[in-house]
């Protein structure tokens, strides 16, 4: 299998060392528009095969797409991540612009491709991803969910003092403030989650998820990458091993719980052809109240994007 990561920056880097040390492809491209990075970085990947005893072999390329070509799963994380005091919507012009021209060299070298796009804002960088290649929408993704969730359960591990390894979550929506986690998809061990922790501290764990990224964005000046780049990999490895693992992923919605043309978190089954099945929830009109304040959030935004794109 070969995986092509563009952007060798934090996350790009972390998520190809993760494929590599993990063996989840034969080979991986890591591509950057920075003369050098890339390939800087993947020698320095495979001079530690020796030392943790991989073999995948990883190659760095500075804006060379021929490299890529015939790449079974591509990661796009290429753009700007959040200085202090910006949002992920700061950044969609910039990074509207790279993710249209890496996708369109991506399509060119890789037409059978699955995309995930990590690049923020991400549910609108999908859109653009989705719109530039004309690929069906299994084959098009955004990775937030597993990093969300990521949050919300190692928060949970941390105030219950459990192993995160046993805390199973589910969330919808955007990758932002109106993301939705949902407690009662929340279970420890099987144990449904509201019988171990109290309501007011629940709250206050789903809060700080929400605005997970910027606590580390002020933590750091830049956004995460060991999270990120980690969840970005097991997308692929889910892809590359046919695992139909369940993840909230970001896919655009045709119809699934009311919503139409709108790229949104949502369950869904990940195998070899990338998104096999939507998974739709039954919600409480709470949980649908909140999952329409996302949409109509990310609806926004993408009206943004269609307004730079018919400039
Ligand atoms: P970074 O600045 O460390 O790396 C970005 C890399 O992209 C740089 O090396 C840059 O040279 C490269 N790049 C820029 N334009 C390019 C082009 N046209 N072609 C190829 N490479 C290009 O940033 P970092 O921290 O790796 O973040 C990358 C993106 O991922 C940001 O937009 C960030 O907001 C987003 N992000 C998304 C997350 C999510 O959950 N979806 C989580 C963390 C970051
Ligand atoms: C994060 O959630 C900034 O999207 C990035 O860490």
């Amino acid at each position: 299998m070969k995986v092509t990561v563009v952007g060798a920056g934090n996350v790009g880097a972390t998520c190809a060392d993760i494929l590599a040390y993990r063996e989840i492809a034969n080979e991986v491209v890591l591509v950057d528009i920075k003369e050098g990075i890339a390939e800087g970085k993947a020698l320095d990947i495979w001079q530690k095969a020796p030392i943790d005893l991989y073999d995948t072999r990883t190659v760095g390329v500075t804006n060379d797409y021929s490299k890529t070509a015939g790449s079974d799963v591509v990661v796009i994380t290429s753009g700007l991540p959040r200085k202090p005091g910006m949002t992920r919507d700061d950044l969609i012009e910039t990074n509207a612009g790279i993710v249209k021209s890496v996708t369109e060299q991506i399509v060119k070298y890789s037409p059978e491709t699955i995309i995930i796009v990590v690049s923020n804002p991400l549910d609108v960088m999908t859109y653009q991803a989705h719109i530039t290649s004309n690929f069906p929408r299994t084959r098009v993704m955004g990775m937030a969910g597993i990093l969300d969730t990521a949050r919300y359960r190692a928060f949970l591990a941390e105030a219950l003092n459990v192993s995160p390894k046993d805390i199973q979550a589910m969330l919808l929506g955007g990758h932002g403030d109106t993301m939705v986690p949902l407690p009662r998809y929340t279970t420890v061990g099987g144990i449904p989650v509201t019988e171990l922790i109290g309501a007011q501290e629940l709250d206050a764990i789903i809060e700080r998820t929400k605005f997970g990224g910027g606590e580390l964005v002020k933590l750091m000046g830049t956004s995460a990458w060991y999270a990120p780049g980690s969840a970005a990999a097991q997308m692929v490895e889910a892809i590359v091993r046919d695992q139909r693992r369940v993840f909230p992923v970001c896919i655009n919605l045709e119809g699934e719980y009311g919503i139409n043309n709108c790229y949104l978190g949502v369950p869904v089954i990940l195998g070899k052809n990338g998104v096999e099945k939507v998974i739709e929830l039954n919600l409480d009109s709470d949980e649908k109240a909140l999952l329409e304040t996302s949409r109509g959030h990310v609806a926004e935004v993408m009206s943004v994007l269609d307004r730079l794109n018919t400039k």
